[in-house]
């Protein structure tokens, strides 16, 4: 297998590329990213010097140069990732979402075309995508992989958009393209801008911790090792054409999610807990504050899995609470990760973390 793998130095890439060169690696992995604020390729400082990885820095933009990634590496199997990927910059900025969401996926799909025409030999594209093309649920039912596309942020909107064009690609070129959509994942390596690091740190900085509207909106969450999993599964076991949907079986208000979390941190890292004028300690749940409703926030996701878990077996190993004692532990440890992202490559204002 010569593989690519787009937005590697992301959080789920980085996540799918260690566990990929944990196992037996295939002949050559190409890390195609054009690091974003939210790449970050200290995730795979280890492997920089594995003779099967290469990295390539490379915008999906631009179709010359993806289309050269594919051809001189000869790549037969994808896994494409990179995406702009957080809803609250969509709403603030939906321009580039469907720029390198749309366009940078055809221009992907373009080049595998073009490229695989002439050659033999198994292929495979798999593109990733997001639950949250579905929609949003009521307090019932679960998404299966036949419910209509009602994406409501263009985040959504721009992933659902590139999902058809990837479907298309299949449907009219015989494209061997597989779909997935998953639900929220969270684990080591996530961008502080997403809602447990950030929540996790906020908490750490004794900052308020923003809850949106009453906090009662639900997300189905899943490990990120797990996702990662099934994606190989998916990619090597999949049937091309073919859809499958991924959740972790963990819903949760946002709100119990937060003092979950400030609860894990009230034992693990005490010493951050907010303290009064009077000398009072107080848990860190009291830094919670309840802000504005997200414009269009769905109210639920839920994923039914019951045909991942029926063709390949696989089914979530995590669950909610150990994950996130993990997860948590995980930020107290790697505290020059994210300091290096306050310090250096981020807009810290922005955050909220630091003034
Ligand atoms: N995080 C989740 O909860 C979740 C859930 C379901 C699906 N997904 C999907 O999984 C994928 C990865 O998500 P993530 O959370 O790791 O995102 P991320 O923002 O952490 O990583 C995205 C990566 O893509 C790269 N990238 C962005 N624009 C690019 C461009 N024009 N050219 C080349 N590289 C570019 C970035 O540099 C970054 O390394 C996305 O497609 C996302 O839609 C994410």
């Amino acid at each position: 297998m010569r593989l690519l793998i787009t937005g590697g130095a992301g959080f789920i890439g980085s996540n799918l590329l260690q566990q990929i060169f944990r196992q037996d690696p295939p002949e050559i992995v190409v890390n195609l990213d054009s690091l974003t604020y939210s790449g970050n390729l200290k995730n795979l400082s280890n492997l920089e010097s594995h003779p099967n990885y290469q990295f390539k820095k490379v915008d999906l933009r631009n179709a010359t140069d993806v289309s050269k990634v594919v051809n001189t590496y000869a790549i037969d199997h994808v896994m494409h990732l990179a995406a702009e990927s957080h809803v609250d910059r969509s709403i603030n900025s939906p321009e580039p979402f469907l720029e390198t969401n749309i366009m940078g996926t055809f221009n992907l799909l373009e080049a595998c075309r073009q490229n695989w025409k002439e050659s033999t030999g198994p292929k495979r594209f798999l593109h990733v995508s997001t639950d949250e093309v579905y929609g949003s649920l009521g307090p019932s039912g679960l998404f299966t992989e036949k419910t209509p596309y009602q994406p409501n942020s263009p985040y959504a909107a721009s992933k659902a958009s590139s999902d058809l064009v990837v479907r298309s690609y299949g449907r009219t070129y015989g494209l061997p393209v597989l779909i997935t959509h998953c639900s929220n994942n969270y684990g080591p390596f996530q961008f502080p801008e997403k809602l447990i690091p950030l929540v996790t740190l906020k908490a750490l900085h004794g900052r308020p911790i923003p809850v949106y509207g009453r906090g009662d909106n639900i997300r189905d969450w899943i490990h990120v090792d797990d996702h990662v999993h099934a994606l190989w599964q998916v990619l090597t076991e999949g049937i091309p054409g073919e859809t499958y949907n991924i959740g972790g079986n963990q819903e949760s208000s946002n709100l119990d999610l937060v003092k979950t979390i400030c609860a894990i941190l009230d034992v693990k890292h005490p010493s951050s807990r907010p303290i009064t004028e009077t000398n009072q300690v107080l848990p860190h749940e009291s830094l919670i504050e309840f802000v504005a409703d997200r414009p269009g926030h769905d109210f639920r996701y839920a994923i039914d899995n019951r045909k991942i878990h029926q063709t390949f077996h696989w089914e979530p190993t995590y669950n909610l609470s150990t994950g996130l004692e993990q997860t948590i532990t995980w930020y107290l440890e790697q505290t020059d990760w994210w300091q290096d992202i306050l310090d250096q490559r981020y807009d810290l204002k922005r955050l909220g973390i630091q003034d």
